[in-house]
């Protein structure tokens, strides 16, 4: 597990966008699993910036979006398919077949959730995963108690996600309760996973990721069985962190091996 303590969240999403940035010389054709959220928000206008200024083509690549609301239309503002064209598919040169969402509606969903992991076994994986995390611990939309092993399927909202993005609903609109999201397992195999965090709110649910035992009560937890992980964090979502010196000393070690 790599700790990134990040000077500032523009530090972190430079970070995050060069890694994939660099992953994307090297395979055109990348699998990337997307994350929606305020969180991701510096990364995609990083990657945008990136196709505007001739620097990255996004033509080969292929798209798997962590998760989405059930029972909001796509062209709905707060669906996260909006959310993806607002923030980096207007904005680049990935093709529209090449996107995937979660599925949120047909008579058999839970059929059409197993194809949407057959769909990202078929491009090979996803390469590269981007993350956030919820303030009760959350990755993607599986809450707190969800299956190490779960797949892409129907979640229910805890209260706490519900509370926490409320402010994007106003007074007279019906909040969803209830999404399709890929499943821990699912984003355990990922090749990669770059996990942002930032804000004092998340302290908490950061240490319990990185420090805490491994459990479905904070399923960030499970991010400790994977290879190739790197949260990148700023200070305020650092704080609680117990070996807060220890990470920077590796970094500072990294930085001076030249490594990533
Ligand atoms: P946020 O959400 O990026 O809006 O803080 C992260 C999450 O809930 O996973």
């Amino acid at each position: 597990m790599r700790v990134i303590e990040c000077d500032s969240q523009d530090q972190a999403a430079d970070l995050a966008a060069r890694e994939i940035l660099q992953a994307l010389e090297r395979k055109p054709d990348l699998v990337l699993g997307l994350a929606t959220g305020s969180t991701p928000i510096g990364v995609y206008e990083r990657l945008a910036r990136a196709k505007r200024e001739g620097r990255a083509d996004f033509s080969r690549v292929r798209t798997f979006n962590l998760d989405e609301y059930v029972g909001l239309p796509a062209d709905h503002p707060q669906s996260y398919r909006t959310f993806m064209r607002t923030h980096l598919f207007d904005h680049v040169d990935i093709r529209p077949s090449n996107v995937h969402f979660p599925p949120v509606d047909g008579a058999d969903l839970a059929a059409a959730c197993a194809d949407y992991e057959r769909q990202i076994a078929d491009c090979g994986g996803i390469d590269i995963q981007i993350l956030g995390i919820g303030s009760n611990g959350h990755i993607g939309f599986n809450e707190p108690t969800s299956s190490l092993a779960s797949r892409t399927r129907l979640k229910t909202l805890t209260d706490k996600t519900l509370a926490d993005n409320a402010r994007f609903y106003g007074p007279g609109d019906e909040q969803p309760q209830l999404a399709t999201t890929m499943g821990i397992a699912t984003i355990l195999a990922a090749r990669r996973i770059l996990l942002q965090s930032f804000g004092q709110k998340k302290a908490h649910a950061v240490r319990a990721a990185v420090e805490g035992p491994v459990s479905s009560f904070c399923p960030a937890s499970a991010l400790q069985l994977h290879p190739d992980v790197t949260f990148l964090l700023d200070g305020d979502s650092a704080a609680l962190l117990t070996m807060r010196s220890y990470y920077r000393r590796v970094r500072e070690n990294e930085l001076r091996l030249g490594q990533r």
